[in-house]
């Protein structure tokens, strides 16, 4: 058994609450595989006939029937099968019986299985602790998450509100594939439709539409005909755009510019923004027709300092391995686990940058770890990269003697790029359509460099 294997620490997730009582188990691997069942199951190597075994390994070293996971008040009940191949390890140590807090992490084989407690409410209202990629454990994100499983499969309209950061994105992602809607989902950000691009961005061109018109584009109502549209950043859209929109929305339909033919769309509308756009109704900057067409419904999601409860869930899913966007798995060798103290740090902490930033904080701690469980010590040399401080000069982190080279340069050239930006953002009042043009990039890579180097502008388009 190698040494990573069998030396996890964990600390307990929130025990549950008076009266609550687990209905199943969700078991996770490091490759960010999950599996869950209903009441006990079984951990076995996966072979053809084994099935009786809910947990299917491929792991030649794990034994056909290797443990038993059963779910209880206290947490999880641990049975290894005897004549286990080579035992079920928790903390180091070999376990033949016992009862491990939710959110412990034990080795069979060579395989680490993250262990959670599954609660099913027959009495409450569902619980719903997730939709789509969004989690959440606290009384606010259940009733999120409620409103828009509800919501999805409707043709309602959907406001998305909430600060940068809380997920807003990924909600809409999630209700478009909740939806049943069988088209694409498109996304426009709206705090890019400038006028002159506006109408092109919202009705497309035919060919020769206008001197620049080489070849015809579709307009993304077109594109999104039987699915969603996403309008991302709704509240930045100009006004005098605004009519474009609504003639479309009013009609359903869109004539590309260069052409008189109407063509027909069938779309779902979903919106997004971090403004109070009725606000915006009411001083004359939004049109009060156009958000009655937008707005049937909103779903609010707070900010992570009014649901400090759920930093602990999502802290730790950032700890799992998991597929990015480009599809490659994201993953150190290690299913971290996480301490105490390290926890209750990161509740401590602000996160102006919501989610979002907690996750950035989260995979640094996780790339700059040391061991397989994160530590204070991690968590301090994570805070100092995090605010900068681990340049050129300070002998302790940046020291090439803990790093190897390739963090060493990531790092370095991180900070480069945070101190580059972060000036530039100030000098330019947080205006990220003026940054760009100053840095000689386009906003969309302004807004990856933002993210990666956890700068969060106030402002996130162009100056008025
Ligand atoms: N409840 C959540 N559970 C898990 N991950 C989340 C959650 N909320 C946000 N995230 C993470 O935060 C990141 C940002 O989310 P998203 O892009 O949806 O935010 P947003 O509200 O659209 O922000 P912005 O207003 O800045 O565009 C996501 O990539 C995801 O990693
Ligand atoms: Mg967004």
């Amino acid at each position: 058994m190698d040494g990573v294997n069998n030396k996890h620490e964990t600390e307990p997730l929130a025990p549950p609450q008076e009266g609550t009582h687990p209905t199943g188990l969700r078991v996770t691997l490091r490759d960010g595989r999950a599996f869950e069942s209903r009441g006990s199951a079984t951990v076995g190597r996966a072979s053809s006939h084994a099935t009786t075994v809910q947990i299917a390994l491929d792991d030649p070293t794990v034994s056909a029937f290797h443990v038993d996971l059963t779910p209880t008040h206290d947490g999880v009940e641990v049975e290894d099968v005897k004549h286990s191949r080579n035992g079920t390890w928790y903390h180091g140590a070999l376990l033949r019986k016992g009862v491990v807090p939710n959110g412990s992490v034990v080795t069979v084989g060579h395989t680490d299985l993250y262990l959670q407690l599954v609660f099913d409410h027959a009495a409450e209202p569902p619980r719903e602790e997730s939709f789509g990629e969004l989690i959440g454990n606290t009384p606010a994100m259940f009733k999120a998450f409620r409103d828009l499983r509800r919501l999805a499969p409707t043709r309602s309209a959907i406001l998305l509100r909430g600060a940068t950061g809380t997920g807003k994105e990924l909600a809409a992602k999630a209700i478009h594939a909740c939806s049943g809607r069988k088209g694409n989902y498109v996304v426009v950000n709206c705090a890019q439709l400038t006028t002159t691009v506006a109408e092109d961005a919202i009705c497309g061109h035919v060919r020769g539409a206008f001197t620049d018109a080489k070849s015809e584009r579709k307009s993304p109502f077109e594109v999104a005909d039987g699915g969603t549209i996403f309008l991302d950043e709704i509240g930045d859209l100009p006004l005098e755009i605004q009519p474009k929109l609504l003639r479309v929305l009013e009609s359903h339909h869109v004539t590309r510019m260069g052409e008189s033919k109407e063509r027909p769309v069938d779309v779902r509308v979903l919106s997004a923004t971090l403004h109070d756009l009725r606000a915006k109704v009411n001083d004359g900057s939004f049109r009060a027709d156009l958000y009655h067409r937008l707005v049937h419904t909103v779903v609010w999601l707070p900010p992570l300092e009014d649901r400090r409860l759920d930093i602990e869930v999502i802290a730790r899913r950032f700890l799992i391995p998991r597929p990015e966007a480009d599809g490659c798995l994201r993953s150190n060798g290690y299913l971290r686990s996480i301490t105490r103290p390290v926890l209750d740090a990161l509740m401590a902490r602000n996160y102006p940058g919501n989610v979002r930033e907690l996750r950035h904080f989260v995979e640094l701690l996780d790339d700059l770890a040391k061991g397989p469980t994160i530590t204070m010590g991690d968590y301090d040399e994570a805070l100092r990269y995090n605010r900068g401080e681990c340049g050129e000069g300070d002998g302790h982190s940046a020291s090439p003697g803990r790093l190897p080279w390739k963090d060493h340069k990531s790092h370095a050239l991180q900070q480069i790029e945070r101190a580059y930006f972060s000036s530039l953002l100030k000098e330019m009042g947080g205006v990220q359509t003026r940054v760009a043009k100053a840095a000689g990039i386009n906003r969309s890579t302004l807004q990856e460099i933002c993210e990666r180097c956890r700068l969060f502008p106030d402002e996130k388009d162009g100056a008025p």
